[in-house]
């Protein structure tokens, strides 16, 4: 009894790996504007104020930045105090960790929901004109 093992056709086993385009939408706002004076001291420009919407937040690396009333920003640590995830929505005036769905007031940062028992520390930021720095 040869029984010949004839295969099915095992199709073209190609993995298509796709190049994950992971750092798309880290625009880092390195603008010069024609007066190039030394600005002295002034951080870091994380981003404009536009990128900040009202009643949410941006997070910029390190640095989560909220607008929880018009025109008025504050800046927290975006490393949650949990086990140091990093947080990652804002919305509705709550900073969100995903790992363990803690979460944060995007006006003072304090705990709204655990596992997390530590509010997000502030961190110090400038607004000028339509630009978010360090301070
Ligand atoms: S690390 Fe953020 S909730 Fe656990």
């Amino acid at each position: 009894m040869a029984s010949e093992s004839l295969h099915s056709v095992a199709g073209p086993a190609r993995r298509t790996v796709m190049a994950a385009a992971g750092a798309a939408g880290l625009a880092v706002a390195l603008t010069a504007c024609g007066s190039g004076d030394d600005s002295s001291g002034s951080g870091t420009v994380l981003g404009k104020t536009s990128d900040v919407p009202e009643g949410g937040g941006k997070i910029f690396g390190d640095v989560v930045v909220t607008q929880p009333t018009a025109g008025e920003f504050k800046a927290f640590s975006s490393k949650c105090t949990h086990q140091g995830c990093a947080v990652k929505d804002v919305k509705d005036g709550v900073i969100v960790c995903p790992c363990h769905d803690s979460r944060f007031s995007a006006t003072d940062g304090s705990v709204q929901k655990g596992p997390a028992t530590q509010p997000l520390p502030a961190e110090e930021i400038t607004v000028e004109g339509d630009e978010i720095r360090m301070a």
